[in-house]
């Protein structure tokens, strides 16, 4: 991984104390950084397992957490900000069907040993990295989709939105390669909206969702 492309920038804005102390305290059935991670198998006791990458402030997961209680959802996200809000939330709402792995998701892919594992695979809104220059930067490769190919049991699903029809345009090629069905929805109405979501609304960008198994 040393040499690799990173589709994320460490944000300049430093976390609160109490936001620090919610990722250093987190337990371990609950918390791990990518360093100490392994594979998803050992964290999971449930039958059902739903992977989010890239969750942000987490609205989905945390959404789909309370909503699945009968399903295991764990989180991947870079950012410290998100990572802390989750936990909090998870806290709050006593949620004990959620594990978030703080780091790179590429790395964590690429470390994991267990396969077949998810019921469903969620990546909203990754980075659009719109500048010809940065395109190298974008997470979702031919290479990174055939990790998540190998993750997700037999005929499970893959959700993606992006409002960046390029990028789009990118995903969807490499779909067809690898994955046997894809649908393709613009602007499918749903019933929660992320943070980016809203952005792309409000500056009238067409959503793009694909659903692929
Ligand atoms: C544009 S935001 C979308 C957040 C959220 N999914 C939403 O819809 O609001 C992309 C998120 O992906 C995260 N991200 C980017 N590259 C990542 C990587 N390699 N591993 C884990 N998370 C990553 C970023 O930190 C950021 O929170």
């Amino acid at each position: 991984m040393k040499n690799s492309v990173r589709s994320f920038v460490r944000p300049r804005t430093r976390l609160s104390k109490a936001k620090k102390k919610l990722i250093s305290h987190a337990s371990s059935q609950k918390f791990c950084l990518s360093e100490n991670f392994e594979n998803f198998k050992q964290h999971s006791p449930y039958k059902k397992n739903i992977l989010e990458i890239g969750f942000g402030d987490g609205e989905n997961l945390i959404s789909n957490a309370l909503n699945g209680l009968d399903s295991f959802h764990v989180g991947i996200e870079v950012y410290e900000a998100g990572v802390a809000k989750v936990l909090e939330l998870t806290k709050k709402n006593n949620l004990e069907n959620i594990f978030i792995i703080q780091g790179d998701a590429k790395a964590i892919l690429e470390k994991n040993t267990t396969t077949k594992f998810f019921d469903e695979v969620i990546i909203f809104f990754p980075d659009p990295w719109p500048k010809r220059r940065h395109k190298k930067r974008r997470l979702l490769s031919n290479n990174f989709l055939n990790s998540l190919k190998m993750v997700l049991k037999d005929k499970s699903i893959l959700r993606i939105k992006t409002d960046w029809d390029d990028y789009a345009q990118e995903i969807e090629n490499d779909l067809n390669q690898i994955f046997s069905n894809i649908k393709k929805h613009i602007n499918k109405k749903t019933d929660l909206f992320t943070k980016y979501e809203i952005s792309a609304i409000e500056e009238k960008r067409n959503i793009i969702y694909f659903e692929a198994y």
